[in-house]
């Protein structure tokens, strides 16, 4: 564990009081978007949200000037990152665009006031420039690993990612962009999914020199979708069938921890900013093995 935390102050994430929550995640590598790289220049207001305004000693009633735009924050780690903003008294608006259930459990995570679902259309700009109007941050953890009738990978993953960053960039006050795309996401990926995924941290990267492109890998926790499965179908069953030969690998890691790493990217410097970090667990597993844990 101790190890992890060397490794990620050695790769600037920098604020000790987030590392020390931030414990079993190690960053497989970062790679840095500098000089070799070039790319448009970023219209980000300022370097992160250092200089903003703070009042009160950090808790849940405090103020700590952050306003954050979390797209995605209705799926299993927006719960966690909503969590963590308002835990230490950010204001989060919410977009969503189903029901308004689908929100509800987000509600009681912050003071009265600061948890502000607003419904948008996620193909209307204007829509979209409305949920972002008062945010200095923006979080985008929309993804899904299915298509949808209405949603193909490629214009959930990079097609709406893209936009936000061109919005986020007009926008003229966005100070932090954080994309959390996947582990394994690649141009040369076999996966399509992991392709527009590809695809959509490029475009991030080139709107937003100065956005952070977080890469988990599975994640895990309490509403998970690959334990949980597993564990039901197994509990049913007495048994789980394995496909292949279940020698792939797998880095789980806890999805609190991944919420963590996004709040300890915000909350740092600006040495974050740019910069690509993967995360994964601290142990690798075969699917192998994983699924004798469930038996
Ligand atoms: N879960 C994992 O193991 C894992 C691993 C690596 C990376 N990731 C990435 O991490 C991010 C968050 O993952 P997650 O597990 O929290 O995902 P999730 O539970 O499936 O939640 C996805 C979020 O995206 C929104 N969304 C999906 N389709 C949308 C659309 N067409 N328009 C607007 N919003 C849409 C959902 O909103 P609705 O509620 O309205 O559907 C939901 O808020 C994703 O980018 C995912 O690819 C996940």
């Amino acid at each position: 564990m101790q190890a992890i935390s060397r490794r990620l102050g050695h790769q600037s994430l920098k604020p000790a009081a987030s590392l020390s929550s931030f414990k079993s995640i190690y960053p497989l590598s970062d790679h840095h978007y500098g000089a070799d790289h070039p790319r448009h220049a970023s219209s980000l207001a300022a370097k992160g949200v250092g200089h903003l305004i703070r009042k009160g000693t950090g808790g849940r009633s405090s103020v700590s000037g952050i306003v954050a735009t979390v797209f995605g924050a209705t799926g299993f780690l927006g719960r966690y990152v909503v969590q963590q903003l308002a835990k230490m008294g950010s204001q989060v608006l919410v977009p969503f665009r189903g029901s308004e259930d689908s929100h509800r459990h987000l509600k009681l995570m912050g003071d009265l006031g600061q948890i502000v679902p607003m419904k948008y259309n996620p193909r209307d700009e204007n829509s979209i420039k409305a949920v972002m109007a008062k945010a200095n941050v923006v979080i985008n953890l929309i993804g899904r690993d299915h298509e949808t009738r209405n949603y193909s990978f490629e214009e959930l993953n990079h097609g709406m990612t893209e936009q936000l960053a061109m919005i986020s960039n007009e926008h003229g006050g966005i100070m932090r962009f954080i994309q959390v795309s996947c582990l394994g996401a690649s141009a040369s990926s076999p996966s399509r999914m992991l392709r527009a995924k590809a695809a959509g941290e490029e475009a991030v990267l080139r709107e937003m020199p100065e956005a952070t492109v977080m890469k988990p890998a599975v994640m895990i926790g309490t509403e998970d979708r690959i334990l949980n499965r597993w564990a039901h179908f197994a509990k049913k069953y007495s048994f789980l069938p394995l496909i292949g030969d279940g020698s792939t690998k797998i880095q789980p890691v806890y999805v609190v921890d991944v919420a963590a790493a996004i709040i300890a990217a915000l909350k740092d410097d600006g040495s974050s900013m740019g910069k690509v970090y993967e995360l994964g667990g601290p142990e690798i597993f075969t699917v192998h093995e994983l699924t004798l844990c469930m038996t």
